[in-house]
């Protein structure tokens, strides 16, 4: 299948197909979510991962979660829908977009109930049958919506991305912001799949992001397949691949972006952030505005996703690599403090400090 028939996740005839993202890059296989535990599992697996992915994700997942619950009452099926939407957010804690599609899902049935009640009160009652089926139609169309507004923004970031690269120039990436993290294209990645189709020549570096390889088996994979000249490399050779002379710009992905322009991403930007200072390299955070959270004021206060100690030194080896039961410290995500970022790449346009005024303009602006 060629790079852009593969999305992370499918709509199709009302199944929900999910890209099984662990698999890769051995097997191309999609897997069907039929209820609320599937939708919960593939998130909490990393079976779809990537900010904006995990929301296009929520928001299909929520609507086929609900859509056969038996209620009597509209305010019985929303409460229902309200309980799903608590239970799927728990399955990530950084990525916003987790939350912001959960958010959002909820709200427009709220919205529409409330358009219900107040057809009531001028004497047009609809039944409640009626407005579970409505409610259900609203959620589908939502969720639609997120994953096509999610395509229209990775294009215009890549578009925005471009202007800021040359033809011929080396680039790094951390983990994967690519076509498998969104609905189609990637944040980060974007810029670079474009630049293949108009001649650009690019020559990327793929950190290979450990622990879970994001960047061997997601990025390298996707950008082979794309025909992008595309080297990999070991975490720790990033200052080296700098040093030489060999990177001219980073590109990465975000999670969460605070509202002063902290942005968490994979664990291990911010050590990328740091050394592309002291080369003097612009480092480009790309962050969809939804991914933008206002209501966390820095860095500080973004819940860093913990994960299992056996994904350093056993999951992908033959025999552990170190003693059984070793002590761990196993963070997902890291925070790039802003004054680490040249400038962050929305759809909207591309924001450069102060981040605490120009992103909020920006997101309010949506
Ligand atoms: O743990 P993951 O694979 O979900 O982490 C993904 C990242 O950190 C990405 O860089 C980020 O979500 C941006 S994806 C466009």
């Amino acid at each position: 299948m060629k790079v852009f028939d593969i999305a992370p996740v499918k709509f199709i005839e009302g199944k929900m197909l999910i890209l099984d993202q662990t698999k890769l890059p051995g097997e191309e296989v999609y897997i069907e979510a039929i209820n609320k535990e599937d939708v919960w599992d593939a998130i909490y697996h990393l079976k779809v991962r990537g900010a904006p992915a995990i929301g296009v994700a929520a928001g299909y997942g929520l609507y086929i979660s609900v859509r056969d619950y038996q209620a009597e009452t509209a305010d019985e099926f929303a409460a229902y829908v309200k309980e799903t939407a608590d239970y799927l957010n728990t399955s990530r804690p950084t990525a916003v977009n987790l939350s912001w599609a959960l958010k959002r899902m909820v709200k427009v049935m709220e919205e529409y109930l409330a358009g219900c009640a107040d057809a009531l009160e001028m004497g047009e009652a609809l039944p409640e049958e009626r407005k579970i089926h409505w409610v259900k139609e609203v959620l589908r169309m939502e969720a639609e919506k997120i994953h096509k507004e999610d395509e229209e923004a990775c294009f215009a970031m890549g578009e925005y991305g471009l202007s800021l690269l040359k033809p011929g120039m080396g680039i790094l990436t951390h983990c994967n912001a690519g076509t498998i993290a969104t609905a189609k294209y990637g944040t980060c990645l974007a810029p670079i799949h474009l630049g293949q189709q108009r001649g650009y020549d690019f020559k990327v570096f793929a950190d290979e992001t450990r622990p879970l390889l994001q960047g061997a088996r997601l990025t390298a994979w996707e950008l082979n397949k794309n025909g992008v000249d595309v080297t990999l490399i070991c975490d720790n050779m990033a200052s080296i691949v700098m040093k030489k002379g060999l990177i001219d710009a980073v590109v990465v992905g975000c999670d969460r972006m605070a509202a002063n322009g902290d942005g968490a991403n994979k664990i291990g930007t911010s050590g990328v952030a740091i050394l592309a200072k002291e080369y003097g390299i612009p480092f480009y955070m790309y962050v969809p505005t939804s991914t933008i959270d206002l209501d966390t004021p820095t860095g500080a206060e973004i819940e860093i996703e913990q994960r299992k100690g056996e994904e350093i030194y056993k999951m992908w080896y033959e025999k552990p690599m170190a003693p059984e039961g070793i002590k761990t410290f196993n963070p997902a995500f890291d925070v790039t403090d802003n004054k680490y970022i040249t400038a962050v790449i929305t759809e909207k346009g591309i924001v450069y400090p102060p981040y605490d005024v120009n992103l909020r303009k920006i997101k309010e602006n949506e």
